[in-house]
């Protein structure tokens, strides 16, 4: 086992047999040891900085119907809400004040905003802060509106993959297309943009075959950017009574992409504070380097609910902001507020 985790350390990668024996075999002595080979390689690359992005959620409105997801379409309990283009620039004003450098503006897939209201909101942003990035996360889109997006000035686009397993996919996303999101992606790195995809550990049915597949996928797509969080059920879904994804597999995920992408950028994710107290700290010290605080009015904060028991709810932006940097000085890393973008990246 040593011998493979050297292997990985070194050669970053391993085949789909040898990952998979991993996965399946490693004991907690071995886990204490991919840790400790992931954090290496953390530094060696970024150091001890985490690269911090402001969150702004805009709209819980959402066409899709996402099994797992609270803001799916056709949850009834769901109280919907779209921010205007001042509210959004408010919450960034908020965030510029606080030193962030990199807004991250999230929603459902909301045909409100159309091309044109979307390419309206980053040209605001990035004339009003000509130094920051603007990075977008709101779902499949064809090639044309992407385009647009970008010449607006958009930087960066998040689009989970979600799961590398097309049955799995499927099960979770009726009437969408595995192959859809697929190209969307590939379609995003064409155009230029920093590139996050990732997915979620602990699905109902997710097996260790299907981490193999997520490893394998990411290391082909080869993103700036990786987004893994442990599944969380929320109670006005059909997966209500799922069982939640565990602390431990998440921080494997992280640790192994950590080592098959040295150069990635890799969120602590909301998702992983909220299944453990100090699963963000647990996180960073397996080798995730950002983290991404709430930056939207409170008054909205809870209803932009995709899984149940989600932190920092009402928290004020500047709250949240010493909140964590406490913590990320606790854990032995430090706060970078630049752009932080992928060592790799230039754009086009
Ligand atoms: N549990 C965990 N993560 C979720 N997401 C959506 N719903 C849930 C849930 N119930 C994740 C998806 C999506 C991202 C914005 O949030 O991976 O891409
Ligand atoms: Fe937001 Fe602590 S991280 S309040």
């Amino acid at each position: 086992m040593k011998k493979l985790i050297d292997k990985l350390y070194k050669e970053n990668y391993l085949d789909k047999t040898e990952l998979f024996y991993l996965i399946n075999n490693i004991n907690e002595k071995d886990k204490e040891y991919l840790i400790q080979r992931a954090h290496e390689t953390r530094m060696k690359v970024y150091g001890s900085t985490v690269f911090m992005r402001g969150l702004v959620e805009f709209t819980n409105y959402c066409k899709r119907n996402c099994v797992y997801c609270g803001i799916r379409s056709s949850n009834k309990n769901s109280d919907r809400y779209r921010l205007s283009l001042e509210d959004i620039m408010s919450a960034c004003e908020e965030g510029n004040r606080l030193g962030y450098k990199t807004f991250v503006l999230q929603g459902g897939e909301d045909d409100y905003y159309t091309d044109e209201k979307i390419v309206d909101i980053v040209s605001e942003i990035k004339d009003r802060f000509k130094t920051s990035a603007v990075t977008l996360s709101i779902g499949e889109k064809s090639y044309e509106s992407y385009r647009k997006y970008y010449e607006a000035g958009a930087d960066r686009y998040l689009l989970r993959h979600e799961t590398a397993s097309k049955e799995l996919y499927e099960k979770l996303h009726p009437n969408s297309s595995f192959e859809n999101r697929r190209e969307c992606l590939w379609n995003l790195k064409k155009i230029g943009y920093q590139v996050g995809a990732g997915f979620m550990v602990g699905l109902p049915g997710q097996t260790k075959e299907d981490y193999v597949k997520d490893m394998h996928f990411l290391k082909e797509l080869n993103p700036e950017m990786v987004g893994i969080g442990p599944f969380i059920s929320h109670k006005d879904t059909p997966l209500r009574n799922e069982k939640n994804g565990t602390l431990e597999e998440t921080i494997l995920m992280l640790a192994l992409i950590r080592l098959f992408l040295p150069e990635v950028l890799l969120p602590a994710t909301t998702a992983l504070g909220t299944i453990d107290p100090v699963g963000r700290e647990k996180g960073l010290k397996a080798g995730a380097n950002v983290v991404m605080p709430n930056l939207s009015p409170t008054s909205v904060r809870e209803k932009y609910s995709l899984y149940n028991g989600k932190i920092c709810t009402g928290d004020e932006a500047a709250e949240c902001r010493r909140c964590i940097e406490g913590r990320i000085n606790r854990a032995g890393f430090c706060v970078d507020m630049s752009r932080g973008d992928n060592i790799n990246w230039r754009r086009k």
